[in-house]
């Protein structure tokens, strides 16, 4: 039996659960509220003491081991919940190869190193009056800066280098630990000189470097940050984690505010939810990190031009960016997309007037809650941002608002919200919702029939690579999706293909798209079965075959989709102008034939779009 084995058998599944869950016996088993969703009605969330699992009947329908119930309710990850779970059980862990050992050392003596840093900057911080007198100004209390660890490094070349040394650290790992700088001709000097020292933790506590903010607001840069190292990784911190994850998973809301010094405003407030980027935008990373905690995730950004601006702006950027970087990026446009595939909740909140969340509080610590409230859907966000700044009376701006906002629309998963979305733009820019209809093009028309009376092989195959390309890379589906946007054209569905096995293959795609828990590519094969699976491990195989590298062969795998969206479009076209037909014969309804005359402009247009776009990608 393997130590995961042996700990699983030694645990009693029901007494971990029921620790942070009320329980109640219902035959073997035991039932309650499951603490992955909100509810209150059913307890649809059933522990099975026989086979040592769980699951959630109800919204989440997710279920799985004792492990993974306490990864899912702790936010660790396995070695964490196992090493937690062996103590619990009293088994002793298999020792670690050599290998492993000696980077953990390696980290400890990184992190005691850092740790005799943030005692230094300490000391200095108390003996440093106007520094003091700074942040105490700033509302800052001495209990706040002593939980936040906040301390001063000297202006002195050297102050800390000599201190550490002669507490008998090594240069090297000054060095390694970002702490010191080489000079181009020998020698080294104190990386950070007269600044304020934030010290970053990861999410356990564990010491990973620093910010420092300036003390003479004449220096530049007004941060700076430690470098990259082992243990500090900026892309994947957030600062305050430590302190805010468990605010954050019994207020089920985590927010996320720009700066460092509104963190600790934040929390000594009371605020204990806040954390904050390192001076970088959102990434894929911390995000997914805060949706273990909530899925309730909140934005607070500058209302002046940083937030504002940054969050239009990227509607025009991301596209670009999608096409080099398969992480999505964090613009508005981003932000939805990462949403439906995180099944999380994303809001934006812009600040009052120029002012930070600190100086919010600073004035009143109510105002920070009543300012929550405020936060909104990013779509809703960035509506309101664009129609507030703009003159509506000029059609020319209302037509530029309609195209910023619409393919922001597109990604949004839900078809409901979707739709929602789409009046309330239609509402608030005063024109008919029809018009805006060429960016969908209706449903009610399907395709089949008519496409399928004139198979062509060459149409097969290219159907074949196509999935074959998204089966190897699901995350190509964004890539596709950002082309066929910027055609202003929708994004790929399962309408794009003809077969029934090739519609069950995308759906798989984007099924595996929409869940993080495991590999997109692990995930599709476990979502079908038999000969369709057969065909799409086939489909894939083919595409090993393709020497795929995104930026390079963009052109020419746009252009195949180009051609199965073509496909469609033709297909819907012919079936349309059957539909006319009839109509025109028998009935005499004008509002039916207005609305089919629409769709087949619509058409149209899509097809005219496709040609131009595949003219130039021969
Ligand atoms: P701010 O300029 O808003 O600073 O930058 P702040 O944290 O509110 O500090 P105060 O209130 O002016 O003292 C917000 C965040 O942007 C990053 C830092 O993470 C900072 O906390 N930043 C800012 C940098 O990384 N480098 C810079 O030069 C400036
Ligand atoms: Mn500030």
């Amino acid at each position: 039996m393997t130590v995961v084995e042996e700990v699983k058998d030694r645990i009693d599944i029901a007494e971990v659960i029921g620790q942070s869950v009320q329980l109640k016996k219902s035959g073997k088993n035991f039932t309650g509220f499951c603490p992955f969703h909100a509810n209150t009605r059913t307890p649809a969330f059933v522990v099975f003491p026989d086979t040592g699992t769980w699951r959630c009947f109800g919204a989440c329908n997710e279920g799985g081991d004792v492990y993974k119930y306490v990864m899912k309710a702790e936010g660790w990850d396995f070695p964490q919940a196992l090493q937690h779970l062996a103590e619990r059980a009293g088994v002793e862990l298999r020792p670690r190869t050599p290998a492993q050992e000696a980077q953990e050392e390696a980290q400890k003596g990184l992190r005691a190193l850092l740790e005799s840093a943030v005692t230094f900057y300490r000391h200095n911080l108390l003996h440093s009056e106007p520094v003091l007198e700074y942040l105490h100004d700033r509302g800052f209390s001495t209990e706040t800066l002593e939980s936040f660890g906040i301390g001063y490094a000297m202006e002195s070349w050297d102050a800390l280098q000599t201190f550490l040394l002669d507490k008998g650290h090594e240069r090297e790992e000054l060095l390694e630990a970002g702490l010191i700088v080489e000079r181009e001709n020998g020698g080294y000097y104190d990386r950070f000189r007269n600044r304020i020292m934030i010290p970053i933790r990861d999410a356990r506590g564990h010491l990973a470097g620093f910010g420092a903010r300036v003390f003479n607001p004449k220096d530049q840069p007004k941060f700076i940050n430690s470098p990259q190292t082992v243990l500090f990784d900026k892309g994947r911190l957030l600062y305050g984690l430590d302190l805010a994850r468990k605010a954050i998973r019994t207020e089920d809301q985590a927010v996320v505010v720009e700066g460092y010094l509104d963190v600790i405003a934040l929390h000594q407030a009371g605020h204990g939810n806040a954390v904050s980027p390192m001076g970088t935008a959102l990434t894929s990373h911390q995000l997914r990190t805060l949706k273990r905690y909530s899925r309730n995730i909140v934005l607070a950004l500058d209302a002046d031009a940083a937030g504002n601006q940054a969050t239009l702006r990227g509607l025009n950027v991301a596209r670009e960016a999608l096409d080099r970087d398969p992480d999505p990026v964090f613009d508005a446009r981003g932000l939805v997309r990462y949403e439906g595939r995180l099944n999380a909740e994303i809001r934006i909140v812009g600040l009052p007037d120029g002012k930070d969340p600190d100086e919010v509080v600073l004035d009143d610590p109510d105002a920070w809650s009543d300012l929550l409230q405020k936060a909104t859907p990013v779509v809703e966000y960035v509506m309101d941002v664009l129609i507030d700044s703009s003159d509506l009376q000029d059609a020319k701006n209302k037509a530029a608002i309609a195209r910023q906002v619409l393919p922001l629309i597109e990604d949004v998963l839900d078809p409901i919200e979707r739709e929602t979305y789409r009046q309330g733009l239609a509402r608030r820019l005063k024109v008919d919702e029809r018009a805006m209809m060429g960016w969908r093009p209706e449903k009610t028309v399907r395709s089949g029939q008519a496409a399928q009376e004139v198979p062509q092989v060459n149409q097969a195959a290219t159907e074949g690579f196509c999935l074959g390309l998204l089966l190897r890379d699901p995350e190509l589906t964004y890539w596709i999706d950002g082309q066929l946007h910027a055609l202003e054209l929708e994004g790929l569905s399962d309408q794009d293909f003809m077969s029934t096995d090739s519609q069950a293959i995308f759906k798989a795609v984007q099924t595996s798209l929409g869940q993080v828990d495991e590999e997109p590519t692990v995930r599709w094969k476990a979502l079908l079965k038999g000969t369709t699976l057969d065909q799409a491990v086939a489909f894939a195989s083919k595409a090993e075959e393709v020497d795929f590298d995104r930026p390079k062969v963009a052109n020419a795998i746009s252009a195949d989709f180009l051609r199965l969206r073509m496909r469609r479009v033709e297909g819907l076209l012919e079936q349309l102008s059957f539909q006319q037909q009839a109509v025109q014969e028998v009935e005499t309804d004008a509002q039916q034939i207005v609305t089919l005359a629409q769709q087949a402009q619509n058409l149209v247009t899509q097809k005219r779009r496709l040609d131009a776009a595949l003219a130039g990608r021969k």
